[in-house]
């Protein structure tokens, strides 16, 4: 049932923004709906032309969704327009491309900004010159595994999005349709690895990541990154446990409609949502989408979250690695420095004294 939930829950947001989005063509109440009397023999049929006084009329209601007939055994047969792709064109193409690259370069700009004002955050009390073992191989590869098949479907993903017109104008026509045809296989493979590491990710760090009392005070105090001091910390402080649930949800959320749009018309997650959201008072979303209806869905849903997700991960890799003094070993070496894990893990430590600190 939770699989089937995870990516609707989010599409009754994508519904509103879609219905709020100005969009130049406005398809009929009924277009995206499955018509079972096109199945008819006795219903379905050529479209009567002579019914209609000249080519307008015929074309527009051929848009606005009546029946022919076709020898497709398909769902949605029959329909020879189906006018609520047009819709979701429109804001695949308009609304969701600016939004995403605002937000991905309004990330970027603020990172760099907090850098330019704070700094590195740095090992206050020095090195120590001893070292305790943070991550274990099996969570160094899971990371990295996760890490590295994460970043060639952002930027595979990213492609399809803002690809033709940042690439193109620099290495070309061919050029960019053999990246993009590459990318889009390594795509659709890569995405086993990475699911794969977001299940391995769960299993090993869930349990250090349900939050405990310490975390509000990390939170309040801003993990006393700016001033507001020592927030202490287990293994992981609140950020990160922020984190990690945000991989979670956005990683499960992500591969499902992914799934769905690898496999057209084998899954159906946002009807079974919208059944499940209509339980809830106020709440009546339509449940008799149609199976194209759930491909529009799931792939304004997959990219919106990929977007999002993308939008978090950059903090990451910039705290992971430039932002951070001492940090990057954690999932190098495996090993940290013993006045870093003070500094910003001090009750892990603690829980650590009977492990003795290695001379480096
Ligand atoms: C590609 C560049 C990346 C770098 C340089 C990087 C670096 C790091 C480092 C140094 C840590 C250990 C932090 C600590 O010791 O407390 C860490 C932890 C973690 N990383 Fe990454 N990472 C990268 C990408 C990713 C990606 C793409 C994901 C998920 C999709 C991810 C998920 C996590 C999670 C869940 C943790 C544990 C929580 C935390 O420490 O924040 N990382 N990463």
């Amino acid at each position: 049932m939770t699989r089937r939930i995870m990516p609707g829950l989010l599409a009754l947001f994508l519904l509103i923004a879609g219905s709020a989005s100005a969009q130049t063509v406005r398809p009929p109440e009924n277009a995206g709906a499955v018509r079972p009397e096109a199945a008819d023999p006795a219903t379905t049929g050529r479209i009567e032309r002579q019914r209609y006084d000249n080519h307008a009329d015929f074309w527009r209601q051929v848009r606005e969704g009546d029946r022919g007939s076709q020898a497709s055994p398909t769902a949605g047969r029959g329909m020879m327009i189906q006018s609520a792709g047009e819709g979701w064109r429109n804001l695949r193409n308009g609304p969701y491309v600016r939004w995403s690259g605002y937000l991905l370069l309004g990330v970027l700009g603020l990172l760099a900004l907090f850098f330019a004002l704070r700094g590195r955050i740095r090992v206050v009390s020095g090195y120590s010159g001893y070292e305790l073992r943070r991550f274990r191989f099996a969570e160094r590869f899971t990371h990295w595994l996760t890490a590295t098949s994460f970043v060639v479907l952002a930027l595979t993903g990213l492609n399809l999005v803002f690809g033709r017109a940042l690439l193109i104008p620099l290495i070309g026509k061919e050029a960019f349709a053999a990246f993009a045809a590459w990318g889009k296989v390594a795509h659709d493979y890569v995405s086993f690895a990475f699911m794969l590491g977001v299940v391995l990710m769960f299993l090993l760090w869930v349990r250090q990541n349900i939050p405990n009392r310490h975390d509000f005070l990390w939170l309040v105090r801003a993990g006393g990154f700016l001033g507001g001091g020592h927030a202490p910390a287990k293994k992981f402080n609140a950020g990160q446990k922020l984190l990690f649930w945000a991989v979670i949800l956005f990683g499960v959320s992500v591969s499902l409609s992914g799934v769905q749009l690898l496999y057209p018309y084998k899954f159906a997650f946002f009807e079974g949502t919208f059944a499940f959201l209509n339980h809830l008072p106020g709440v009546d979303l339509p449940t008799a989408l149609s199976p194209i209806n759930e491909q529009q869905l799931a792939n304004l849903w997959h990219g919106i979250i990929a977007v999002l997700f993308t939008a978090v991960i950059f903090g990451h890799i910039y705290i992971g690695s430039v932002g951070m003094e001492g940090g990057f070993s954690a999932m190098g070496s495996g090993r940290v420095d013993l006045n870093w894990a003070r500094e910003h893990h001090d009750l892990w430590v603690e829980d650590l004294q009977k492990v003795e600190a290695q001379p480096r």
